[in-house]
């Protein structure tokens, strides 16, 4: 893990992107490394929330790697937003424990495409976000034309992909694109509260919200539906059993499986 840093806390897990030299681009390496360390997580029992951030000050992820793709081909290009759209940003969206973008920095490109794959995201005052592809001659290829509009709206999301400018952290708060923004030396301290309140409810829970509100950006897939399919799976769940009776005993619950 040439690339990344990991670090645990409790049972959240940091996965820091570390190359603060190139603002931690994200090149093919990188790329492959997030997959494996996102993929090793979701199945560690003893993780139960994942916070990815960039190190340094400067920048969570200022985009792919330039320097790696703009030589290639119609067919290299395919393969680069395919593949990185399959084993990272679908990947990610899919995990089935929260994942949290700490957005530190400069979030462009590639970068804001990770923090949007993400489930919630936290940015820092001094953060900056935007899709500038075009102003290189290309669009988004990691899902970013899509997880903008989901996010802020087809509005926002053709603005600032036909600008290719840059937002401030609270203008993505005023637009939903964060849910929170807080003073970079409070940032990590806001992520970890987010996941500590989480791991106190059911881990198997949350799964199945992941795949219920997932489900509902599905192409032929109805969300509604999976939502009526998860709640009735719940049922049979001992951390139904545990948390129904825990309130109706007025103590807390205390989750099998978590
Ligand atoms: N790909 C490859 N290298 C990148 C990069 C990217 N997306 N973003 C930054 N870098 C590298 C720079 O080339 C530079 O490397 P060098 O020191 O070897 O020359 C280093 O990171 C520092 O970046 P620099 O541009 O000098 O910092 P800055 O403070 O002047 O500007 C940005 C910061 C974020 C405004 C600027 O780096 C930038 O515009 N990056 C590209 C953003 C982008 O278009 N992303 C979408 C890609 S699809």
């Amino acid at each position: 893990m040439s690339n990344l840093l990991i670090e645990n806390s409790g049972t959240t897990q940091k996965i820091i992107i570390n190359r603060p030299d190139k603002l931690n681009a994200l090149n093919r390496d990188t790329i492959k490394e997030l997959s494996t360390a996102i993929t090793t997580a979701s199945k560690d029992d003893n993780v139960k929330a994942i916070i990815i951030t960039g190190s340094g000050e400067k920048a969570f992820v200022a985009g792919a790697d330039i320097s790696e793709f703009n030589t290639y081909s119609i067919e290299e290009a395919k393969d680069l937003a395919k593949n990185g759209q399959d084993i990272l940003f679908d990947l990610i969206e899919k995990t089935e424990k929260p994942v949290i973008a700490a957005v530190n920095g400069f979030a462009l490109g590639g970068g804001l495409e990770l923090a949007m794959s993400c489930h919630i995201r936290v940015a820092s005052t001094n953060a900056k976000m935007g899709l500038p592809e075009v102003s290189l001659g290309v669009i988004p290829g990691y899902g970013g034309t899509q997880r903008l509009a989901q996010l802020a709206g087809k509005g926002k999301a053709f603005e600032l992909i036909f600008t290719a400018g840059m937002i401030k952290a609270d203008a993505a708060l005023a637009c939903g694109l964060v849910n929170h923004v807080v003073e970079q030396d409070q940032l990590m301290d806001k992520c970890l509260e987010i996941s500590q309140k989480m791991s106190n409810n059911s881990s198997v829970a949350i799964a199945a919200a992941i795949r219920a509100v997932n489900s509902g950006y599905v192409d032929g897939e109805n969300g509604f539906d999976k939502e009526i399919e998860e709640f009735a799976n719940s049922f049979a769940t001992g951390d139904f059993k545990e948390g129904t009776t825990a309130f109706l005993e007025k103590r807390k619950a205390n989750f099998p499986n978590n």
